[in-house]
Protein backbone atom coordinates (compact mmCIF):
# COMPACT_ATOMS: atom_id res chain seq x y z
CA UNK A 1 0.00 0.00 0.00
CA UNK A 2 0.97 4.04 -0.57
CA UNK A 3 1.90 5.89 2.12
CA UNK A 4 -1.05 8.59 2.76
CA UNK A 5 0.94 11.54 1.14
CA UNK A 6 1.49 10.00 -2.32
CA UNK A 7 -2.44 8.88 -2.20
CA UNK A 8 -3.09 11.99 -1.03
CA UNK A 9 -1.52 13.83 -3.86
CA UNK A 10 -2.68 11.15 -6.69
CA UNK A 11 -6.25 11.87 -5.67
CA UNK A 12 -5.19 16.33 -5.75
CA UNK A 13 -3.53 15.39 -9.04
CA UNK A 14 -6.92 13.17 -10.28
CA UNK A 15 -9.11 16.10 -9.47
CA UNK A 16 -6.98 18.26 -11.92
CA UNK A 17 -6.31 15.58 -14.49
CA UNK A 18 -8.16 15.12 -17.83
CA UNK A 19 -10.69 12.65 -15.93
CA UNK A 20 -12.18 15.89 -14.50
CA UNK A 21 -13.52 16.82 -18.32
CA UNK A 22 -16.30 14.43 -17.77
CA UNK A 23 -17.71 15.75 -14.36
CA UNK A 24 -17.79 19.40 -17.02
CA UNK A 25 -19.50 17.86 -19.45
CA UNK A 26 -21.67 16.12 -17.59
CA UNK A 27 -22.58 18.88 -14.68
CA UNK A 28 -25.92 19.37 -15.60
CA UNK A 29 -26.93 15.71 -15.48
CA UNK A 30 -25.24 14.72 -12.76
CA UNK A 31 -26.05 18.04 -11.29
CA UNK A 32 -30.34 16.53 -11.65
CA UNK A 33 -29.50 13.20 -10.61
CA UNK A 34 -27.59 14.53 -7.08
CA UNK A 35 -30.03 17.10 -6.20
CA UNK A 36 -32.02 14.56 -3.94
CA UNK A 37 -29.27 14.20 -1.87
CA UNK A 38 -28.19 18.12 -1.86
CA UNK A 39 -31.74 18.34 -0.73
CA UNK A 40 -31.37 15.55 2.26
CA UNK A 41 -28.55 16.54 3.79
CA UNK A 42 -29.61 20.33 3.68
CA UNK A 43 -32.42 19.64 5.31
CA UNK A 44 -30.36 17.14 7.82
CA UNK A 45 -28.22 20.29 8.33
CA UNK A 46 -31.16 22.54 9.18
CA UNK A 47 -29.01 25.07 7.25
CA UNK A 48 -30.34 28.71 9.39
CA UNK A 49 -30.80 32.62 7.94
CA UNK A 50 -27.39 34.33 8.55
CA UNK A 51 -25.06 31.11 9.15
CA UNK A 52 -21.79 31.12 7.88
CA UNK A 53 -21.17 27.71 5.92
CA UNK A 54 -18.32 26.16 3.94
CA UNK A 55 -19.10 23.41 1.26
CA UNK A 56 -16.26 20.95 0.94
CA UNK A 57 -15.10 19.76 -2.34
CA UNK A 58 -17.96 21.65 -3.95
CA UNK A 59 -17.24 20.71 -7.47
CA UNK A 60 -18.79 22.70 -9.98
CA UNK A 61 -20.94 24.54 -7.12
CA UNK A 62 -24.32 23.15 -7.13
CA UNK A 63 -24.62 22.61 -3.28
CA UNK A 64 -22.89 26.00 -2.84
CA UNK A 65 -25.21 27.95 -4.76
CA UNK A 66 -27.94 26.05 -2.96
CA UNK A 67 -26.34 26.84 0.06
CA UNK A 68 -26.41 30.35 -0.30
CA UNK A 69 -29.86 30.85 -0.81
CA UNK A 70 -30.32 29.60 2.33
CA UNK A 71 -28.02 31.29 4.48
CA UNK A 72 -29.50 34.58 2.74
CA UNK A 73 -27.77 38.22 2.60
CA UNK A 74 -26.69 37.92 7.00
CA UNK A 75 -25.16 34.58 6.07
CA UNK A 76 -22.24 33.32 3.60
CA UNK A 77 -20.82 30.35 1.66
CA UNK A 78 -16.86 29.46 0.69
CA UNK A 79 -17.49 26.58 -2.06
CA UNK A 80 -13.91 25.19 -1.54
CA UNK A 81 -12.04 22.58 -3.85
CA UNK A 82 -8.89 21.39 -4.96
CA UNK A 83 -9.58 21.15 -8.84
CA UNK A 84 -9.25 23.89 -10.79
CA UNK A 85 -11.66 23.37 -13.54
CA UNK A 86 -14.11 22.50 -10.91
CA UNK A 87 -14.17 25.89 -9.49
CA UNK A 88 -13.55 27.55 -12.40
CA UNK A 89 -16.74 26.17 -13.79
CA UNK A 90 -18.60 27.28 -10.43
CA UNK A 91 -17.16 30.62 -9.85
CA UNK A 92 -18.71 31.51 -13.57
CA UNK A 93 -22.33 29.67 -12.40
CA UNK A 94 -22.26 31.78 -9.33
CA UNK A 95 -21.15 34.89 -10.86
CA UNK A 96 -22.91 37.59 -9.18
CA UNK A 97 -24.23 35.97 -5.51
CA UNK A 98 -23.11 38.55 -3.78
CA UNK A 99 -22.90 36.17 0.13
CA UNK A 100 -20.57 33.30 -1.76
CA UNK A 101 -17.12 32.84 -2.92
CA UNK A 102 -14.98 29.93 -4.23
CA UNK A 103 -11.51 29.10 -3.02
CA UNK A 104 -9.47 26.83 -4.65
CA UNK A 105 -7.45 24.94 -2.21
CA UNK A 106 -6.76 21.38 -0.43
CA UNK A 107 -9.38 21.22 2.49
CA UNK A 108 -6.97 18.88 4.08
CA UNK A 109 -3.96 21.78 4.40
CA UNK A 110 -6.04 24.81 3.99
CA UNK A 111 -5.12 27.43 6.82
CA UNK A 112 -9.01 28.37 7.83
CA UNK A 113 -9.36 30.93 10.26
CA UNK A 114 -10.31 29.12 13.55
CA UNK A 115 -13.92 28.74 14.86
CA UNK A 116 -15.43 30.90 11.55
CA UNK A 117 -17.82 28.37 10.30
CA UNK A 118 -21.21 27.07 11.43
CA UNK A 119 -21.52 24.40 9.55
CA UNK A 120 -19.20 22.21 7.45
CA UNK A 121 -20.97 20.58 4.60
CA UNK A 122 -20.65 18.11 1.77
CA UNK A 123 -21.74 16.45 -0.73
CA UNK A 124 -19.50 13.65 -1.70
CA UNK A 125 -16.62 15.59 -1.11
CA UNK A 126 -14.74 14.44 1.99
CA UNK A 127 -13.80 10.59 0.80
CA UNK A 128 -10.80 11.54 -1.12
CA UNK A 129 -8.47 12.37 1.41
CA UNK A 130 -4.67 10.11 1.69
CA UNK A 131 -5.00 11.02 5.81
CA UNK A 132 -8.65 11.61 6.73
CA UNK A 133 -8.34 11.80 10.74
CA UNK A 134 -5.56 14.66 9.75
CA UNK A 135 -7.98 16.28 7.16
CA UNK A 136 -11.03 16.40 9.17
CA UNK A 137 -8.73 17.16 12.26
CA UNK A 138 -7.88 20.23 10.23
CA UNK A 139 -11.38 21.13 8.89
CA UNK A 140 -12.94 21.08 12.62
CA UNK A 141 -10.28 23.70 13.16
CA UNK A 142 -12.97 25.92 11.08
CA UNK A 143 -15.94 25.16 13.39
CA UNK A 144 -17.06 27.01 16.03
CA UNK A 145 -17.66 25.55 19.45
CA UNK A 146 -20.80 23.29 18.93
CA UNK A 147 -20.53 23.65 15.09
CA UNK A 148 -21.67 21.09 13.17
CA UNK A 149 -20.58 18.63 9.96
CA UNK A 150 -23.15 17.47 7.65
CA UNK A 151 -22.15 15.47 4.70
CA UNK A 152 -23.16 12.87 2.03
CA UNK A 153 -21.20 9.84 0.96
CA UNK A 154 -21.68 6.57 -0.99
CA UNK A 155 -22.86 3.11 0.92
CA UNK A 156 -20.97 0.39 -0.40
CA UNK A 157 -20.18 -0.61 -4.21
CA UNK A 158 -22.70 -3.11 -3.86
CA UNK A 159 -25.46 -1.29 -2.63
CA UNK A 160 -24.84 1.10 -5.34
CA UNK A 161 -26.30 -0.97 -8.67
CA UNK A 162 -26.03 2.61 -10.76
CA UNK A 163 -22.43 2.31 -10.77
CA UNK A 164 -22.21 -1.84 -10.34
CA UNK A 165 -24.19 -2.33 -13.76
CA UNK A 166 -22.17 -0.50 -16.05
CA UNK A 167 -19.28 -1.88 -14.65
CA UNK A 168 -20.67 -5.30 -14.65
CA UNK A 169 -21.33 -4.30 -18.12
CA UNK A 170 -17.79 -3.60 -19.62
CA UNK A 171 -16.13 -6.27 -17.93
CA UNK A 172 -15.13 -8.21 -21.14
CA UNK A 173 -14.02 -5.79 -22.84
CA UNK A 174 -11.62 -4.10 -20.07
CA UNK A 175 -10.34 -4.89 -16.87
CA UNK A 176 -11.22 -2.42 -13.87
CA UNK A 177 -8.95 -0.75 -12.03
CA UNK A 178 -7.76 -2.26 -8.94
CA UNK A 179 -10.31 -1.28 -5.99
CA UNK A 180 -8.50 0.75 -3.25
CA UNK A 181 -7.66 -0.71 -0.12
CA UNK A 182 -10.41 -0.31 3.02
CA UNK A 183 -8.01 2.72 4.45
CA UNK A 184 -7.71 4.22 0.93
CA UNK A 185 -9.43 7.34 -0.74
CA UNK A 186 -12.02 7.03 -3.38
CA UNK A 187 -15.94 7.14 -3.57
CA UNK A 188 -16.57 4.71 -1.64
CA UNK A 189 -14.18 5.09 1.52
CA UNK A 190 -16.67 5.85 3.73
CA UNK A 191 -19.25 2.98 2.85
CA UNK A 192 -18.36 1.25 6.95
CA UNK A 193 -19.61 3.56 9.65
CA UNK A 194 -17.65 2.09 12.05
CA UNK A 195 -14.36 3.76 9.79
CA UNK A 196 -16.02 6.76 9.56
CA UNK A 197 -16.82 7.08 13.56
CA UNK A 198 -13.38 5.73 14.16
CA UNK A 199 -11.43 8.94 12.11
CA UNK A 200 -14.15 11.51 13.32
CA UNK A 201 -13.99 10.97 16.74
CA UNK A 202 -10.06 11.13 15.97
CA UNK A 203 -10.46 14.00 14.58
CA UNK A 204 -12.35 15.42 17.51
CA UNK A 205 -15.47 15.53 16.41
CA UNK A 206 -18.68 13.70 18.31
CA UNK A 207 -19.80 10.38 17.95
CA UNK A 208 -21.30 10.71 14.53
CA UNK A 209 -24.81 9.69 13.24
CA UNK A 210 -25.94 7.52 10.12
CA UNK A 211 -29.05 8.25 8.53
CA UNK A 212 -29.97 6.24 5.40
CA UNK A 213 -31.08 7.41 1.81
CA UNK A 214 -32.35 5.37 -0.77
CA UNK A 215 -32.61 7.23 -4.06
CA UNK A 216 -33.48 6.54 -8.00
CA UNK A 217 -30.13 7.97 -9.31
CA UNK A 218 -31.84 9.11 -12.51
CA UNK A 219 -29.06 8.63 -15.77
CA UNK A 220 -29.53 11.33 -18.75
CA UNK A 221 -33.00 12.13 -20.28
CA UNK A 222 -32.96 9.23 -22.38
CA UNK A 223 -31.48 5.61 -22.86
CA UNK A 224 -28.70 7.20 -25.10
CA UNK A 225 -27.91 10.27 -22.49
CA UNK A 226 -28.11 7.35 -19.31
CA UNK A 227 -25.35 5.20 -21.39
CA UNK A 228 -23.18 7.83 -21.98
CA UNK A 229 -23.58 9.18 -18.56
CA UNK A 230 -22.62 5.77 -17.31
CA UNK A 231 -19.54 5.12 -19.10
CA UNK A 232 -18.40 8.66 -17.96
CA UNK A 233 -18.54 8.18 -14.27
CA UNK A 234 -17.43 5.62 -11.06
CA UNK A 235 -15.70 2.26 -11.78
CA UNK A 236 -16.56 2.07 -15.70
CA UNK A 237 -15.62 5.62 -16.23
CA UNK A 238 -12.19 5.01 -14.67
CA UNK A 239 -12.14 1.29 -16.30
CA UNK A 240 -12.29 3.05 -19.93
CA UNK A 241 -10.81 6.05 -19.23
CA UNK A 242 -7.59 5.49 -21.59
CA UNK A 243 -8.85 2.88 -23.96
CA UNK A 244 -9.12 3.64 -27.52
CA UNK A 245 -12.38 4.98 -29.50
CA UNK A 246 -13.61 1.52 -30.32
CA UNK A 247 -13.64 -0.33 -27.48
CA UNK A 248 -15.45 3.04 -26.10
CA UNK A 249 -17.72 2.72 -28.72
CA UNK A 250 -18.65 -1.34 -27.85
CA UNK A 251 -18.38 -0.34 -24.19
CA UNK A 252 -21.41 2.48 -24.78
CA UNK A 253 -23.04 -0.26 -26.62
CA UNK A 254 -22.58 -2.73 -24.36
CA UNK A 255 -24.04 -0.62 -21.27
CA UNK A 256 -26.93 0.82 -23.01
CA UNK A 257 -28.04 -2.79 -23.35
CA UNK A 258 -27.59 -3.24 -19.52
CA UNK A 259 -29.81 0.02 -19.15
CA UNK A 260 -32.56 -0.65 -21.57
CA UNK A 261 -34.87 -3.21 -19.10
CA UNK A 262 -34.44 -0.50 -16.87
CA UNK A 263 -35.74 2.30 -18.78
CA UNK A 264 -39.51 3.68 -18.22
CA UNK A 265 -41.06 5.77 -20.82
CA UNK A 266 -37.36 6.62 -21.50
CA UNK A 267 -35.80 7.29 -18.02
CA UNK A 268 -33.32 5.20 -16.79
CA UNK A 269 -33.13 4.97 -12.87
CA UNK A 270 -31.45 2.70 -10.94
CA UNK A 271 -30.96 2.22 -7.16
CA UNK A 272 -28.39 4.56 -5.42
CA UNK A 273 -27.12 4.31 -1.66
CA UNK A 274 -25.90 6.97 0.70
CA UNK A 275 -25.07 7.54 3.93
CA UNK A 276 -25.64 11.34 5.51
CA UNK A 277 -23.51 12.03 8.39
CA UNK A 278 -23.48 14.15 10.96
CA UNK A 279 -21.27 14.76 13.62
CA UNK A 280 -20.89 17.87 16.25
CA UNK A 281 -17.25 19.62 17.03
CA UNK A 282 -16.82 17.67 20.12
C1 LIG B 1 -17.34 13.43 -6.39
S1 LIG B 1 -16.90 15.10 -6.61
C2 LIG B 1 -18.28 15.92 -5.83
C3 LIG B 1 -18.42 17.35 -6.26
C4 LIG B 1 -19.62 18.09 -5.69
N1 LIG B 1 -19.57 18.18 -4.23
C5 LIG B 1 -20.92 17.49 -6.14
O1 LIG B 1 -21.63 16.91 -5.33
O2 LIG B 1 -21.24 17.62 -7.34
C6 LIG B 1 -15.61 15.27 -5.39
C7 LIG B 1 -15.01 16.64 -5.29
O3 LIG B 1 -14.10 16.67 -4.18
C8 LIG B 1 -12.99 17.45 -4.57
N2 LIG B 1 -11.84 17.13 -3.72
C9 LIG B 1 -11.15 15.96 -3.68
N3 LIG B 1 -10.13 16.06 -2.80
C10 LIG B 1 -10.17 17.31 -2.27
C11 LIG B 1 -9.38 18.01 -1.31
N4 LIG B 1 -8.32 17.43 -0.72
N5 LIG B 1 -9.70 19.30 -1.01
C12 LIG B 1 -10.76 19.90 -1.61
N6 LIG B 1 -11.54 19.28 -2.53
C13 LIG B 1 -11.26 17.99 -2.84
C14 LIG B 1 -12.79 17.10 -6.03
O4 LIG B 1 -11.99 18.05 -6.71
C15 LIG B 1 -14.22 17.03 -6.53
O5 LIG B 1 -14.67 18.25 -7.03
Amino acid sequence: MSDAATLHAQQVAYWNGPGVARWITHQARMDAGLMPVAEAAMALAAVQPGETVLDIGCGSGATSIALAGLVGGSGHVTGLDVSAPMIELARTRGAGIANLDWRQADAAAEEFPPGSADLLFSRFGVMFFGDPVGAFTNLRRALRPGGRLVFACWRPFNENPWMMLPLQAVQTLVSPLPRPGPEEPGPFAFGDPERVTRILTAAGFATPTFTRFDMAMQLGANLDEAAEQAAAFGAAGRALQDQPDAIQHAARAAIRAALAPHAKAGHVALPGAVWLVEALSA
